[in-house]
């Protein structure tokens, strides 16, 4: 039996198989970069034009309170938060990750007063690092990074905070979420986990684990659009200190008082800045609304198969293609990468046939599996011309070498 085949076969009884249907994916399109940026729902198509057309259009500035577009940031966040295992109002929908992630490391470094040094490790994403930067100019920070195995014994006494991306972007691998936040708790620091790569695909444990923040990305595996907007999550525990540099109207207790001295609002909410981006949190929550319907266990459960099913038949093709990410499904997100020296031209030539992966510099080839769209017939088509293009040398071409500005 062909693997084309097999994969159909597959495919007859696979779980999640209904789902497919509810999102927009164009015809001849393969598409194994959810992880990156998620497909569209149908669904937000008509949500959009309603907000557009009634919302907007027609409701005017009356719709803060008729549409009550003023609580999009907490009911989307009330949504993501049981996903992520938290308690609705300890999560916010709001800003990017990038701002999300320097609000809360300032805030951590408030509530360690005397202490500077935040954690991460090389090879972070580097938004992350690049925040700590930031705060590092003013003064306010120490950058340091250690190794994976590494970290447990850098967290000494000047370590405030520990930072760290549970699926790393590269290479899929997790971090033990528990253990790693017990050990900087025993150290006397706190814990910043960036879930983009696991908010909406692999299950999380924020309140379990003891976590005491975290911020992800609405627009992957949520499947929130381009640019959606990002949540961010405050242990409970912390409201009461909870203090963070943007302090913008929108974040004071009473902001229609447009009084001259800041009054924080309760809890997350003080988390806000600006005024909150209504189109987007709309797009957002419709995706964040599918991801509860199907729930994350059948998710995982799904995009597991998926990824095994692709590193066991690339591993039969092409046992030469180096694997960086684990082997082991329970120890990896929702994706696979590979190592290869010509992975950005072999990525465009994969693109080339409508098989969309991507490409991390300087030489990795990542596929998502986002398990609500993707399909083992999609897996085993993009074997077999990942295959082809690896076997015929079919990526040595002028046009598929030549970077564009976004990889
Ligand atoms: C792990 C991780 N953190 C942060 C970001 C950046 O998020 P944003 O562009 O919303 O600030 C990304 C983007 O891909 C990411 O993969």
């Amino acid at each position: 039996m062909s693997l084309v085949d097999a994969a159909q076969q597959l495919d007859g009884a696979a779980p999640l198989r209904e789902f497919r249907d509810r999102f927009d994916l164009p015809e001849g399109v393969i598409y194994l970069d959810g992880n990156s940026l998620g497909a569209l729902p149908r669904a937000t198509k008509a949500r959009i034009a309603e907000v557009v057309g009634q919302e907007w259009g027609e409701g005017l500035i009356r719709s803060w309170n008729s549409a009550d577009w003023i609580a999009l940031p907490q009911r989307v966040g009330g949504k993501i938060a049981p996903l992520i295992g938290a308690q609705p109002h300890e999560v916010i929908a709001c800003d990017s990750t990038s701002v999300n992630l320097s609000k809360l490391i300032a805030a951590a470094l408030h509530m360690r007063s005397g202490r500077k040094a935040i954690l991460s490790e090389p090879g972070n994403f580097p938004t992350d690092i690049y925040m700590v930067e930031g705060l590092e100019a003013q003064g306010l920070a120490t950058r340091k990074l250690a190794e994976r195995d590494a970290l447990i014994d850098a967290l000494d006494e000047d370590v405030a905070l520990l930072m760290l991306t549970h699926v790393h972007y590269k290479t899929g691998e997790t971090f033990d979420m528990a253990a790693l936040t017990k050990a900087a708790h025993d150290a006397g620091a706190l814990v910043l986990w960036d879930l983009s790569h696991s908010g909406g695909a692999l299950p999380v444990e924020l309140n379990k684990c003891n976590a005491d923040f975290a911020a992800g990305c609405g627009y992957k595996y949520f499947n929130g659009g381009p640019g959606a907007p990002a949540y961010a999550y405050v242990a409970e525990r912390h409201h009461g200190d909870l203090q963070q540099p943007l302090t913008g109207w929108m974040g004071h207790a009473q902001p229609f008082a447009f009084d001259d001295d800041y009054a924080p609002a309760p809890g997350v909410d003080r988390l806000l800045a600006g005024t909150p981006p209504i189109l987007g949190l709309s797009a957002l929550e419709v995706g964040v609304d599918m991801i509860a319907e199907i729930g994350i266990d059948r998710l995982i459960a799904k995009s597991r198969e998926l990824s095994e099913f692709f590193r066991q038949a690339i591993s039969e093709r092409l046992p030469d293609l180096e694997l960086v990410s684990p082997t082991d499904p329970t120890q990896r997100g929702s994706q696979i990468s590979f190592r290869h020296v010509e992975a950005y031209a072999i990525c465009q030539a994969l693109i080339a046939r409508g098989i969309i992966g991507d490409f991390r510099d300087p030489d990795i080839l990542r596929f998502g599996f986002a398990p609500a769209y993707v399909s083992f017939e999609d897996v085993a088509r993009a074997v077999e011309a990942l295959g082809e293009i690896i076997e015929t040398g079919d990526w040595d071409r002028a046009g598929f070498k030549q970077r564009a500005a976004v990889t």
